[in-house]
């Protein structure tokens, strides 16, 4: 089932968004080399409990922290580890969902660390550039795979991979809802996007090929080509013309 939200509910999913995104603008200074992705995880966690907040990946199906932190061929879902250590050339993605007054708010960037090479770079930027692209083709009337054929298509065309196994999603009092928002898919199918659905954009674009594989952690996810892996997310909802992005940290 899909939900609607009310105004009431959209106000408090705006401020779990606003404190996520605080959360990933206070990280960004600390993301160096020689700093652990244990100590990104401990001075998020505590500015989200600080601000009266949950994060919301603790515990959440058995996930042992409170963020997660991707680095390079890892596409999403890296457990926070202080024998990790981020050196130079790196590229590491955030992912924060804030629990906030029984809504969740959940956004994620990718970060250089020291000074990134230029395919790393250049994949970095298109993969922020292409879910700006799709947000601002959000509307009432259209459908979920019109997001991902506008994703899979530009991403294709660049020589890049769109992972397939994890997507965007519903998210409200529940950090995963319906429906889910693949990154790629065909025009005019899936589910009708209407005024007052709060959903995820969050796409995982691959150097190389799409494919990967979980660990035995059960949770870190790698690309099979051993390529590095970028990916953005924000938080939206559906407004009359458009979508407003609820994960703005002003
Ligand atoms: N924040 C992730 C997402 O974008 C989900 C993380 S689930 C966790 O949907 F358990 F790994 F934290
Ligand atoms: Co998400
Ligand atoms: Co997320």
């Amino acid at each position: 089932m899909i939900t609607i939200k009310s105004a009431r509910e959209i106000e408090l999913m705006r401020k779990s968004g606003r404190l996520a995104a605080q959360t990933l603008d206070m990280i960004a200074e600390h993301i160096k080399p020689g700093v652990s992705t244990e100590e990104l995880n401990t001075l998020c966690h505590d500015f989200i409990v600080s601000h009266g907040a949950y994060p919301a990946p603790l515990n959440y199906k058995g996930f042992p922290k409170s963020i997660c932190t991707s680095v390079n061929d890892v596409v999403c879902h890296g457990i926070p580890d202080k024998k990790h250590i981020l050196k130079d050339g790196d590229i590491v993605n955030v992912d924060v969902t804030a629990l906030l007054e029984g809504f969740h708010g959940d956004t994620n960037r990718t970060y250089y660390v020291g000074t990134p090479s230029e395919e790393a770079r250049k994949l970095v930027e298109f993969t922020e550039k292409v879910l700006h692209e799709a947000i601002g083709i959000v509307k009432p009337g259209m459908h979920v795979g019109d997001i991902g054929h506008l994703i899979q298509t530009r991403a294709e065309a660049e020589g890049y991979g769109v992972v397939r196994e994890f997507t965007g999603h519903g998210i409200g009092r529940g950090f995963h809802e319906a429906p889910s928002i693949p990154h790629y898919g065909n025009p005019g199918k899936g589910p009708k996007i209407r005024k007052g659905m709060t959903f995820t954009i969050e796409p995982m674009i691959n150097l190389g090929k799409p494919d990967l594989h979980v660990l035995s952690d059960g949770w870190t996810a790698i690309t099979n080509d051993g390529k590095i892996s970028a990916q953005f997310e924000h938080t939206l909802v559906v407004t009359d013309t458009g979508a407003e992005i609820l994960t703005l940290s002003n």
